[in-house]
């Protein structure tokens, strides 16, 4: 079986990304391109793979018409998928016809429905719905430890033991929580707090004060992972981003603690990778 370097991968697709990009169609493996929708708090990105499960283009847009896996804007939500839909097929130069979604752990079935219907209303054929962890798994090759997506709205945590998910959970707290913290701490506007949660020249004393935030979410991943041998934390998710979010989880849960390439986009590559298109990559399906 084909093997690829996880970072490697995720690196080709963060340039693609950002370089609004594709691969070029000479260069891809044969077979239907798989479309993954992620439905993001804070954004909602598409990936595209080849037939060999390897990243073709992507194309993210910041957007608040969904919340912790909850379509606010219905309307919204689809208009920004179609059009994200329709930038992407005319990079790649052809239509893109199925599509898979993914939801934060535990959501109702009524909420996930709907994640699904913006998906289809979008004009894709729904192929799978997944959860967010379990995808980031797929690219991440992980056969066995934990996943921990610490995105806008929402950690979610799911164990793995020899390729099967054993455990998955979705708590309350992700990088808005950071925001709302900041925002208090300094009397300031959140959307000032949250530019200056992402400034490099701010990380010190931003960090200083979400550092509780971070401790709270290492606590409540410790409490999931009591009663399963879980020696590696791979950690995923805009809110990890922070240089010192690594080491101070891995001293609070007393677990290694691994970052992989383009945190942000792990997720969305893996909801992609439905089917076999995991396997065909190389990963766990
Ligand atoms: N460099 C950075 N430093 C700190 N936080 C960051 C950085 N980049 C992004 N973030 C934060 O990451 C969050 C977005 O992450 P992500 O795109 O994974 O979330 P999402 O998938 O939209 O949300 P959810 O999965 O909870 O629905 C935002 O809160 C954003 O402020
Ligand atoms: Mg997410």
């Amino acid at each position: 079986m084909q093997q690829t370097d996880p970072d490697a991968v995720l690196r080709d697709f963060g340039r693609l990304v950002r370089e609004r990009a594709c691969l070029p169609a000479d260069r891809r493996a044969p077979g239907p391109l798989r479309t993954g929708v992620d439905l993001g708090t804070a954004n909602i990105v598409l990936s595209v793979v080849d037939g060999a499960g390897r990243p073709v283009a992507g194309a993210s847009f910041p957007s608040t018409v969904v919340r912790d896996g909850i379509v606010v804007d219905y309307v919204g939500a689809v208009s920004v998928v179609r059009r994200l839909k329709a930038e992407l097929e005319e990079r790649l130069g052809c239509d893109l016809v199925q599509g898979a979604t993914a939801i934060p752990p535990g959501i109702l079935p009524g909420n996930a429905k709907a994640i699904a219907n913006v998906v289809e209303a979008a004009g894709f054929e729904v192929a799978d719905v997944s959860d967010e962890p379990t995808a980031a798994a797929r690219v991440l090759g992980l056969r066995d430890g934990a996943v921990v997506d610490v995105g806008g709205g929402t950690t979610g945590i799911s164990i793995l033991k020899d390729g099967q998910v054993v455990f998955t959970d979705d708590e309350a707290t992700g990088g808005t929580h950071m925001t709302l913290v900041l925002a208090g701490a300094l009397g300031i506007p959140i959307a000032e707090a949250e530019a200056r949660k992402t400034d490099p020249a701010a990380a010190d004393e931003v960090f200083a004060i979400v550092q509780p935030v971070v401790e709270k979410m290492a606590g409540i991943v410790t409490r999931c992972l009591a009663g399963h041998q879980v020696e590696t934390i791979h950690v995923v998710g805009g809110a990890c981003s922070f240089d010192r979010f690594v080491p101070l989880f891995a001293k609070r849960t007393g677990r290694v603690v691994v970052r992989p390439a383009e945190p942000l986009l792990v997720t969305p590559l893996g909801i992609a990778l439905y089917g076999n298109a995991g396997a065909l990559a190389g990963r766990a399906s």
